[in-house]
């Protein structure tokens, strides 16, 4: 069976990004390969050096992954640092990955202008460190969003590169899944580009119907279309992107005809909107606080999880040492 390896870092909670973009993908996934999904709180040092609360961050997102249907008896579900094998992997990685490559990481390259006084060893490897994640399972297919393309294309040589050294041909080129013939992006609704934890436009799949709604009402839009069929602006674009994710076709269908004839109203779009965010993700949110009420059966989970990815990253470290020439 075909293997299938993501993770989410735990700085926040799931947002309507996370969801669309890596969580729908795992609910399918899980039914059809072997899947291991992580929680990915080594990565979430590169950005957060003093985790206030780990481990309480932590369970809130193993919570929301089982909120949102991920299944512990399907999918090895698991917290990354329980798997210290991960940590040696990158480590051989590593000492094969270049400073000019990892320097030309657009991530990373945002990162050096978004927090200049923490420009850490993590950061820059934070591409080997998910190259690590992956070909620990050796995986094929990871389902993420279009956001993770460059360190998808950063694992691919990795892998590529391990078996060029070693001459072997031990790792398979992980791919990018999608559920969809493209990557899915889902936006933010202040005005351009994505919805995300540390662009703070994020709607999370825990908040309440009111949180929703006054985050979707002051939406970025504009004066409305003067000529008819005109083309959307992105700030427009953007809320149309989002109500194609969440809401009906007809519903979308609606919308772009008023906005084709020029009798669009954004306010009564955004309500739409709003109420179309809170249906999806109101079952989701009640099924994340039962569960966050159960720590025993999250420790189960965790503990079940960290066992099925610990058989499986061992077994590939073993014969990773033996290749580069150490005991296995
Ligand atoms: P992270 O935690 O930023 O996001 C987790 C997943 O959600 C997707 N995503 C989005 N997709 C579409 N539109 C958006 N606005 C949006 N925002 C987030 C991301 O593409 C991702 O799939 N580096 C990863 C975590 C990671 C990982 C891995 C992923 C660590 N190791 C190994 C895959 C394989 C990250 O920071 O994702």
């Amino acid at each position: 069976m075909e293997i299938v390896a993501s993770g989410i870092r735990p700085t926040g909670n799931l947002h309507l990004g996370n969801y669309f973009g890596a969580v729908k993908s795992f609910l399918q996934m899980q039914n059809e390969y072997q899947c291991y999904f992580f929680i990915a709180d080594w990565h979430s040092l590169t950005t957060h050096p003093h985790p206030d609360n780990i481990r309480n961050s932590v369970k809130t997102i193993l919570a929301e992954y089982l909120a949102c249907g991920i299944d512990p008896e399907k999918a090895a579900l698991y917290v990354q640092s329980d798997v210290r094998e991960v940590a040696e992997l990158y480590l051989y990685l590593n000492m094969n990955a270049y400073l000019g490559e990892l320097e030309r990481v657009t991530s990373f390259k945002d990162k050096v202008r978004t927090q200049p006084n923490n420009v850490n060893a993590g950061l820059l490897t934070y591409p080997s460190l998910m190259a690590a994640d992956i070909i620990i399972h050796k995986a094929v297919k990871v389902p993420v969003g279009k956001d993770q393309e460059q360190n998808m294309e950063m694992a691919r040589h990795f892998a590529r590169r391990f078996n060029n050294i070693y001459g072997v041909d031990y790792f398979t080129e992980p791919a990018s899944f999608h559920l969809s013939a493209k990557a899915v992006k889902v936006p933010g609704l202040d005005g351009s580009g994505k919805m995300g934890k540390s662009e703070g436009n994020a709607i999370y799949l825990i908040d309440d119907e009111k949180t929703i709604k006054k985050k979707v009402m002051k939406a970025v839009s504009d004066s409305g279309p003067t000529e008819p069929n005109s083309e959307k602006p992105e700030p427009i674009a953007n809320l149309f992107a989002m109500m194609e994710i969440v809401s009906e076709q007809s519903t979308y269908d609606h919308f772009n005809e008023l906005y084709n004839n020029c009798s669009i109203r954004y306010g009564d779009m955004k309500k739409q909107l709003a109420e179309d965010i809170n249906l999806f993700c109101a079952p989701i949110r009640e099924r994340i606080l039962d569960i966050l009420a159960n720590e025993e059966y999250l420790e189960k989970v965790a503990r079940q999880g960290a066992e099925k990815a610990r058989a499986s990253a061992a077994k590939t470290l073993s014969e990773v040492r033996q290749i580069i020439g150490f005991r296995p």
